[in-house]
């Protein structure tokens, strides 16, 4: 049976036809919120390649994070950027850490604000790579157990849930194992489990001068042209004990997301990461596009590949829209 019986546009013909038959809609529980924490005081400094989006320092994350709140998001990722980094990124799990201290601002600010905290050492290493390097390789067995050390002391300051972002092998165990060891059995993990070694991160890079400063991340992050890999990353992760899996970046790895959430049945994060933000940022300054409406069309196309969850820097504007 086809046309003329059957007419697509009968039930496009107004906004509450539309309304009534969307199978996608995105909801401000849908968002996380990610926020740059740094050291100093009275620190409010604007992302350059991300407008609308700061590195903030403690004292000024009080505000900030209850507007969050009172805007309904549910949960906040942080990022550190500490005053001094060294070669074994220690100002990752030192306990009075940048994020470890943030940890305790925003549980007091917002107590119910849920406070995810990225773990990776890359911030706070002056190669800028995500585990311990020698020579020129980035060795995995020795950096989990500083991953393992990073997550305890976040979870010691009362983060909610940690999510590490480092791509190496076992971490998620390692993590697992740890907390449990140590009383902290009940903290969720977030696996960023297909992280691509992407270009889309370049703006996130700038912002936390966390750029290597030799080579690039391909022997541990995922090569984008891959997809059976990261069914077996997250099959790997969902078994180390991960709660959460995470698909990075979002926009140009939406069948990944889609893969994914066909085949596992747990709770699907995707981030919608830096350059995807800064490029609707550049396009819109420009005039050349509808900011607003772009924003929402991304969102909800992300969560229709069947994120849960989505990591973005546009969550405070796509929050305001969303509860007019
Ligand atoms: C690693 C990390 C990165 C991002 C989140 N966690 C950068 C990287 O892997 O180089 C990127 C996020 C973004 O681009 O928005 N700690």
């Amino acid at each position: 049976m086809g046309f003329p019986i059957i007419r697509m546009r009968r039930l496009r013909q107004n906004e509450n036809f539309r309304r009534m038959v969307r199978e996608t809609s995105l909801s401000v529980d849908n968002l996380i919120y990610p926020l740059f924490v740094t050291f100093g005081k009275g620190v409010k400094d604007e992302i350059n390649a991300m407008p609308g989006t700061a590195r903030f320092s403690i004292d000024m994350l009080s505000r900030e994070v209850k507007e969050i709140r009172n805007l309904g998001v549910p949960a906040v990722i942080l990022f550190g950027i500490p005053e001094e980094k060294d070669d074994v990124g220690s100002a990752a799990y030192n306990p009075d850490g940048i994020v470890q201290r943030a940890v305790k601002e925003i549980k007091s600010a917002a107590p119910d604000l849920i406070v995810i905290t990225d773990v990776c050492i890359d911030e706070y290493t002056t190669h800028g790579h995500c585990g311990v390097v020698r020579g020129n390789e980035v060795l995995n067995d020795p950096t989990l157990e500083l991953l393992s050390k990073m997550a305890l002391t976040h979870a010691r300051s009362g983060a909610d849930m940690v999510a590490p972002s480092d791509m190496m092998d076992g971490r998620v165990a390692a993590i697992r194992k740890t907390l449990d060891e140590k009383g902290f059995s009940d903290i969720p993990i977030m696996a960023y489990s297909a992280k691509y070694a992407s270009a889309f991160y370049g703006p996130f890079r700038e912002a936390c001068d966390s750029s290597p400063k030799f080579g690039d991340r391909k022997s541990y992050q995922m090569d984008p042209g891959n997809s059976d890999e990261a069914i077996r990353e997250v099959a790997l992760d969902i078994e180390e004990g991960a709660d959460i899996i995470m698909v990075k970046p979002a926009m140009a790895y939406l069948d990944i997301v889609r893969r994914v959430k066909d085949e596992f049945k747990i709770p699907v994060a995707a981030y919608n990461v830096s350059g995807e933000y800064s490029m609707v940022k550049a396009a819109a300054e420009k005039g050349w596009i509808d900011e607003e409406k772009i924003m929402m069309e991304i969102l909800t196309n992300i969560k229709r590949a069947g994120a849960d969850m989505i990591l973005t820097y546009f969550a405070k504007e796509a929050a305001k829209i969303l509860n007019k």
